[in-house]
């Protein structure tokens, strides 16, 4: 088996997700990378977003990548990259990705069906669905799952946000004008979001982020 030369390197959590899925693993590869190379980089991507792509929270919330749409999960690597979207860490990741490694593990996170970590506060949940699911018209809030849809699973560049962490939407919401559409080319797809983050009180963005972070 070629994984038993990887053995030594890896933490045993690392391994036993290796060893799980071995033939899957030795499938994969594609243009320009072997099969090695992605699980490599497939590593290093969940030693901060979670072995299963759940998501960690840390000091800095890493956010779940399970489930979500490729097309999302690529245009914000490429946002990273061309630094419209602000994240230090990101943009180095995102700086040694070829394009057809991205489709690749694009591919293999959206396949995760992952549990939601949970943690967040359930008070606001009620409150969180209502807006989620109405808007709140008289404060110029447009119906969430008009675009991320009734399960919040997201579709082509609209992303999922059904089980996502609690603290990485709450700062998400509250920090997109410093955080999206930065750089030279301001103009990207975060621009259809910013009204809405800009409308939305604390308290509002709590219990969405409360509601969205229980969905599977
Ligand atoms: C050292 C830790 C670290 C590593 C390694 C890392 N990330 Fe991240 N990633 C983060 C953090 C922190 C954020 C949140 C950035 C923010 O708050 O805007 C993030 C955000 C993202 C996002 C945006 C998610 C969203 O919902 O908008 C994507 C996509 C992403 N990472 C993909 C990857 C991929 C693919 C890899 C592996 C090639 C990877 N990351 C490796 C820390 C990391
Ligand atoms: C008109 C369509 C539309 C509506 C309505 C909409 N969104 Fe979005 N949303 C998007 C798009 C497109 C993106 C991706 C933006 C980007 O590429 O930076 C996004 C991104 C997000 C993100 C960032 C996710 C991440 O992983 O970083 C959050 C959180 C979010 N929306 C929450 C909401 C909430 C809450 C509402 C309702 C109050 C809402 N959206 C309404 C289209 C929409």
């Amino acid at each position: 088996m070629k994984v038993i030369g990887l053995r030594l390197a890896l933490p045993a959590a690392v391994l036993a997700l290796v060893l799980s899925a071995p033939s899957r693993a030795d499938e994969m590869g594609g243009p320009g990378f072997s099969s090695q190379e992605l699980r490599a980089k497939l590593d290093y991507c969940k030693t901060c977003h979670g072995l299963s792509g759940q998501g960690y929270r840390g000091y800095f919330p890493m956010p779940r990548l399970a489930g979500q749409q490729p097309k999302y999960l690529e245009n914000q690597l490429r946002a990273f990259y061309e630094r419209r979207r602000s994240n230090p860490v990101m943009a180095n990741v995102a700086h040694a990705l070829s394009p057809s490694m991205v489709a690749a593990l694009a591919a293999h996170f959206k396949d995760l069906n992952t549990n939601p970590i949970g943690g967040a506060p359930k008070e606001p949940v009620a409150l969180g669905k209502t807006i989620y699911e109405l808007g709140l018209p008289e404060a110029n809030i447009p119906a969430c799952s008009a675009c991320h849809g009734p399960e919040a699973k997201g579709q082509g560049e609209i992303p999922r946000l059904a089980g996502q962490l609690f603290p990485y939407t709450v700062k998400t919401l509250g920090n997109w004008s410093k955080e999206r559409g930065q750089g030279p080319a301001k103009d990207d797809t975060s621009f259809i979001m910013a009204a809405t983050t800009h409308n939305l009180t604390q308290a509002q963005v709590a219990a969405i982020a409360a509601y969205v972070g229980s969905l599977r």
